[in-house]
């Protein structure tokens, strides 16, 4: 019990500063997992399967992609050729990975 309220008083102490939830993401471990398991086809935030649909905030604007939850559905139930990572990465790991690629896709994917 204890702890429950611990975890409501860090989400309250986030939404207190202005943050949303999402922002409790880990951008370096999504970072590994984007590194690992999807630039096999997204290096660069490219898309070497379908060029037109890159990770770059014009194209996830332009599908209406530009959101951790869409990402997220999209990662966890895969489109056309991209597999489905639900039960191959975890709840977790994907929720990263989706907070990572949009940050990425805000940033202008620079680092890479
Ligand atoms: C993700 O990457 C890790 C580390 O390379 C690997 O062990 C794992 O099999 C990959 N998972 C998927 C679903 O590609
Ligand atoms: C991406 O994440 C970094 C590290 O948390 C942060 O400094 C930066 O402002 C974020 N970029 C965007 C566009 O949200």
């Amino acid at each position: 019990m204890r702890s429950f309220f611990s975890i409501l008083f860090i989400f309250n102490f986030l939404y207190a500063l202005n943050l949303s939830p999402t922002l409790a993401a880990d951008l370096e471990a999504g970072g590994k997992i984007f590194n690992a398991n999807c630039t096999a086809c997204h290096i660069g935030g490219n898309n070497l399967i379908m060029p037109s649909k890159t990770l770059k905030i014009e194209d996830l604007d332009q599908y209406k992609m530009s959101s951790v939850e869409a990402i997220t559905t999209q990662v966890m139930n895969g489109k056309n050729a991209m597999p489905a990572f639900q039960g191959r990465l975890s709840a977790d790991d994907i929720n990263n990975v989706a907070n990572y690629v949009l940050n990425q896709s805000q940033s202008g994917w620079d680092d890479e």
